[in-house]
């Protein structure tokens, strides 16, 4: 059986994760392993799995909030280049799990291809935003899926197709550990129109969205269609800070932090716009981050 030891030269022990995340707050990593290659990624799953410790993939840590105490157990991040690399073929265009998205997007456009543009604006990276089926009101990522490589627990790997899979709003069925490759199946446009659109839609969200500011995106999911942002507004929310964190002027549901900012500011924040919200419209918000 191997055993953690066996990757020390992949492994930083008790690594901060705030420089990872967007928010730029939490604890460390008590393993952070970055695996070089597929059959690394393999190694390691399978060690943690067969020796009891938690394993968890950090992606651009733009959805994500860490806890100030920090990850117990293995922490993977797909780092290396060979995770990262986009290439396509006609229409189809492959990209790794650690591909940004804002990589695939270019790539794609540049390439003539149109159906990710709508895209544009969102952090994060391909693995992230197939988990949690990253979009807005102009469409999401799992629209345009093809196929997904996944690797289970066990570190297992095989290929899921587009009639194997759901996307939801914020949810996708994939439930595998770790993503590491996807393609699309895209359409081909014309590169202009593309980017016109693409402009438009990056300016609406530069007017409505604290893009400057050190944020993880929308903090709630929209309740049955509904706004969260608007309910955290209606709440009187809106310039409410507790230590580093305030509740973006510009959109209700962003939170902003300052480099004093620790993550038990922004689970104070996040548990009072909850709780104001439910008290006075009766309404339970859902995260849309991941907690760590
Ligand atoms: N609104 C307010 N006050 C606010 C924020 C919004 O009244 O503080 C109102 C707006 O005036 C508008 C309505 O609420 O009439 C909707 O606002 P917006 O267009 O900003 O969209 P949203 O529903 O708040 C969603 C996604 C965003 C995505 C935008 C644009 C969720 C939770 N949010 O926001 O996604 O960028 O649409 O497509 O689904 C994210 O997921 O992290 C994210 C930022």
């Amino acid at each position: 059986m191997s055993s953690l030891a066996d990757f020390s030269d992949i492994t930083q022990h008790d690594r901060s994760l705030a420089e990872w995340t967007w928010l730029k707050v939490g604890g460390p990593a008590e393993h952070l392993v970055e695996p070089r290659s597929i059959d690394e990624v393999a190694a390691v799953v399978r060690c943690c799995h067969e020796t009891g410790v938690p394993c968890r993939v950090l992606g651009s840590g733009s959805n994500l909030l860490v806890r100030d105490e920090g990850v117990q157990g293995v922490v993977l991040r797909l780092s290396e280049e060979a995770f990262g690399e986009v290439s396509v073929e006609g229409t189809s265009v492959t990209a790794g799990a650690g591909a940004l998205l804002s990589h695939l997007i270019s790539q794609s456009v540049r390439s003539g291809l149109s159906g990710l543009e709508t895209l544009v604006g969102i952090p994060g990276t391909v693995g992230g935003a197939l988990r949690g089926n990253a979009g807005g009101r102009s469409g999401d990522v799992g629209q345009s899926v093809q196929s997904v490589t996944v690797m289970t627990a066990t570190g297992d790997q095989f290929v899921r197709s587009e009639d194997e899979l759901s996307f939801g709003y914020r949810h996708s069925s994939i439930n595998e550990l770790v993503v590491l490759e996807c393609t699309f199946s895209l359409s081909e446009g014309d590169i202009d129109e593309t980017l016109k659109r693409m402009r438009k839609l990056w300016i609406m969200r530069k007017a409505t969205q604290p893009m400057a500011h050190q944020s993880a995106g929308c903090i709630f999911k929209n309740p049955r269609g509904i706004s969260a942002g608007s309910l955290v507004e209606q709440a009187g929310l809106k310039g409410e800070s507790i230590g580093g964190a305030t509740i973006s002027e510009r959109h209700a549901n962003f939170i902003i932090t300052t480099p004093e900012a620790t993550s038990s500011d922004v689970l104070a924040l996040i548990e009072q716009a909850r709780g104001q919200v439910a008290k006075q419209f009766g309404v339970d918000l859902e995260l849309e981050i991941g907690i760590w």
